[in-house]
Order: structure tokens, then sequence, then C-alpha cells
């Protein structure tokens, strides 16, 4: 009997999964204007990028297209996302980094201020003081409150790879060959055009969370998303196990990742 996740939801398809998540995602963005903004306003949502993100993000667009200006107003004036991670050595408006995967998905559909949607500056020429102050300024908005997570085929969350500490904050890191092939399709199929250094929230981060959402869909992630469910506890050499850690993680699989 695996002991993780402690909460499973499964569906028949990833489109299925996809309009369930953001009709979660909307409650969450929906109690951000009931609860009130507080001193430092709602806790951040924590987002991550990848292809099983895009379905989600559109399904959440439609959902919130369907809101009320003056609701969609004050949505937009409470914003505040931190992205798990970008590229390092990519312009902001390379069709490859994350930012602009952020903003052709989420940013302009919604018109959600540029400044709004904060990932890491993979432009920076000192990467460790780009992911010190990335570390801060989430910091000083009380840490992540909804996480989303996709899972690597190396067993990654965010681009931390194996092995992977779970006391490391964002770091600058260098990705694996099995990544860079991984993520070769949004460069031209070409791994080597896939950029060798990224910069990442660590566990330390997502941990923190107050709640995490772990996605995982399609044939392809089978296989790792087999070895996580087999383990008992955490195992460095797959870091998304550290998720075992945290007290409130919810694992989304489609029937073909749950095979
Ligand atoms: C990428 C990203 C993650 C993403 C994961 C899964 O390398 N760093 O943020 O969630 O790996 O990617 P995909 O959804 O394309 O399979």
């Amino acid at each position: 009997m695996p002991s993780f996740p402690p909460h499973l939801k499964r569906f028949s398809s990833s489109t299925t999964l996809a309009g369930q998540l953001a009709l979660h995602l909307e409650g969450h963005l929906r109690r951000w204007l009931t609860q009130g903004a507080g001193d430092k306003g709602p806790r951040p949502l924590g987002l991550a990028t990848g292809r099983t993100m895009e379905p989600v993000y559109a399904a959440l667009v439609s959902r919130l297209r369907l809101w009320n200006e003056a609701d969609l107003k004050r949505l937009r004036s409470l914003w505040c996302s931190f992205n798990l991670d970008e590229y390092v050595g990519l312009l902001p408006d390379h069709q490859g980094s994350y930012r602009h995967y952020m903003r052709e998905r989420l940013g302009d559909p919604l018109q959600l201020p540029v400044e709004a949607l904060q990932l890491p500056d993979g432009s920076a020429h000192d990467t460790a003081a780009a992911a010190r102050s990335y570390a801060a300024a989430l910091q000083r908005r009380g840490g992540v409150g909804l996480q989303l997570l996709g899972l690597g085929s190396n067993g990654h969350v965010g681009f931390n790879e194996p092995p992977s500490d779970r006391d490391r904050s964002c770091h600058a890191v260098t990705l694996s060959p099995s990544t860079r092939l991984q993520n070769a399709v949004m460069f031209g199929g070409d791994p080597a055009a896939v950029p060798e250094r990224a910069i990442t929230l660590g566990l330390a981060e997502i941990l923190a969370a107050e709640e995490i959402h772990l996605v995982v869909t399609g044939p392809a992630k089978a296989a790792i998303l087999a070895r996580l469910l087999r383990l008992e506890g955490p195992d460095p050499s797959l870091p998304a196990s550290w998720l075992l850690d945290h007290p409130n993680v919810c694992l989304w699989g489609d029937a073909a990742s749950l095979a």
C-alpha cells in the first residue's frame, strides 16, 4: 500500500484533470478577493511551467474570463505569483524563456501587471545574487500559499535535479543531459540549444508552501511516477520524494501516468 500521496486525484484524461484543477485554482483566487489582502496581501501562488501546465492555464484563463470586470480588476490588483525557475542566459522575450511562457499563457490573456508575475532573473550576470534576491523577495511576501508542481522525467521538481537536498534554498543549477533532452522541444528539438544552467527555487521554499499540487500527465511520466509511489520515505535521488515530508500534498494524475 503506497504511503504517498495523502490525497490522490485520478482522472481519465489530462483535459478533465486540467478542468478540475482550474476549478480548484479559481476557488483559491476567489478567496483572495473575499478574505481581504491583509498587510502583505495574499500569499503568492507558486507557478510551474512545462507542457503539463499548458492545459491547466488555458482552463484557468477560460474560467477567469467569465468573472465580472470588477472582480477581474480586483484580481489584477492582488495578483502575485512566483515561478519555480528560469533558464540562465536567455533574454526575457526569448521564446524558450519561462518569462515568455508565463506572459503568453497567463499574463497577457488575463491582462495581469507584468511585475505581478515574478520569475528568477535568468539574464543576471551574477546568478547566485539573483537567486538570493529572488528568495528574499518571496520571503518578504510570506512564502508560497498554493504551489503547482510538474514532475521531470528524472524526478526533478522545479529544476532541483537529482540528487537534491531538502534544505536547499533558491540556487543556480547545472541542468542534467536528460532534462535538456526533455525540454528540447521548446528549443526547436535541439538539446544543445537548451541552456546549460537555470535558477530554481529549492526544496526549502517549495516545502514551505501551505498546499502543494503535483501534476503528472502522460505515458512518458508513468515510470518515474511509479517509482515515486513505491517509495516509503524521501530519497534524494528522486527530488519529488521530499514531498513525502509535506502535510498537504495532492497528486493529480491522469490514467496514462498512473497506468
Ligand atoms: C521542467 C520544469 C518544471 C516542469 C517540469 C515538467 O523541466 N523545470 O517546472 O514542471 O520540468 O515539465 P513538463 O511538464 O514539460 O513535462
